[in-house]
């Protein structure tokens, strides 16, 4: 019997359309000899099972979240495409772990610690990888901005410390901006991570599991020429990306390093991507994505035509490691 998949994607987040593109290219991709596969678009008040016959969308079916059924048919994994909450945060991953569904994400709680940024860099503290010195506030906690500065120098960054999309970032380069980028990043979130700035080369590792064993991609380097990766090199075309990155052998094998012991001290299961800033002195990490971009243009499905695998053998691996779980 084929195990019936749903790819999940939407999402009430401002990468609504974003989600949707990724899970429309991961439907179109997986394997249909070896599974059957739903498409269930994320809105806040339903979850449709839907179709697409080009851009015009046929809805089939509202999905009971009761047992997470449409139309008389269960489930055997969830493909959660959502970026940002909740497919990204741990939020949907605890509601298919109540269901006792599998997912070809990390667990909710890996998912949790992953999103706020604060919470995971505390968490791989002891793996040795290197990160940004930092503050962390919450909302209504008082600071002072000279000691910050003098914590940590300028420029630094201040961002939400579970955002996304560079939403709410801003690099400080005087002391006098701070407060004003403070309240900026508390417009996205009610936690805010201020960082020493690293001098570097951005790049990228996708990391997942095959039969399990963790499995690192290709390393991505992001150029841009804006001052650093804001929304408009992100989504409007101002940087570039190099897949392979040209690195020496020597800089991938500490990345993979630092991947591979990232993942396995947070516990992950699934794919996840995790961003570093190479500087002088060393590798720094600086966030995880726990459901990256999955459109046809994006990071990861580069990653993998470079590995030279293909995406639908890639998300067969990826249900079959879920459904093992
Ligand atoms: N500590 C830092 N040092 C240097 N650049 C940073 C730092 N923090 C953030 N940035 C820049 O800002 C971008 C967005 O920050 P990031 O932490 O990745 O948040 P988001 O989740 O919004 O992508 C990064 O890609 C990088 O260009
Ligand atoms: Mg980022």
């Amino acid at each position: 019997m084929k195990k019936n998949v749903a790819v999940i994607y939407g999402g009430p987040s401002s990468e609504r359309q974003i989600s949707i593109l990724s899970g429309r290219h991961v439907a179109s991709v997986i394997d249909r000899e070896k599974y059957d596969v739903y498409e269930i678009l994320f809105n806040t008040d339903n979850w449709q099972m839907v179709e697409w016959d080009g851009d015009k969308m046929n809805v089939l079916g509202i999905v009971d979240k009761g047992d997470f059924s449409c139309n008389g048919i269960r489930f055997d994994v969830a493909c959660i495409m959502i970026h940002g909450i909740p497919g990204e945060n741990g939020l949907l991953q605890g509601y298919f772990e109540m269901m006792g569904i599998p997912v070809t994400t990390c667990s909710s709680f890996v998912c949790t610690i992953a999103f706020n940024k604060y919470s995971c860099k505390r968490l791989l503290l002891d793996t040795g990888v290197k990160m940004a010195d930092d503050v962390f506030l919450r909302r209504g906690q008082s600071y002072a901005a000279g000691e910050i500065v003098r914590k940590l120098g300028l420029p630094l960054f201040v961002k939400p410390s579970d955002g996304g999309s560079s939403f709410g970032v801003t690099k400080v380069k005087d002391v006098s901006q701070i407060p004003e980028a403070i309240d900026y990043a508390f417009s996205e979130s009610d936690t805010v991570l201020i960082e020493k700035a690293v001098k570097g080369r951005e790049l990228t590792q996708a990391v997942y599991m095959d039969a399990g064993e963790a499995v690192a991609l290709p390393i991505t380097e992001i150029v841009t020429s804006n001052e650093y990766f804001d929304y408009d090199a992100k989504y409007n075309g101002n940087s570039e990306e190099i897949c392979p990155a040209p690195i020496s052998e020597e800089m991938a094998a500490e990345i993979t390093r630092c991947t591979k012991s990232i993942y396995s001290h947070l516990g992950a299961t699934g794919l996840i991507r995790i961003d570093y800033i190479a500087a002088e002195d060393g590798v720094y990490f600086l966030e995880i994505n726990a459901t990256p971009g999955m459109t046809r243009m994006s990071l990861v499905p580069k990653m993998v035509r470079v590995s030279g695998r293909n995406m639908t053998d890639f998300f067969t691996a990826l249900i079959d490691n879920a459904l093992r779980k």
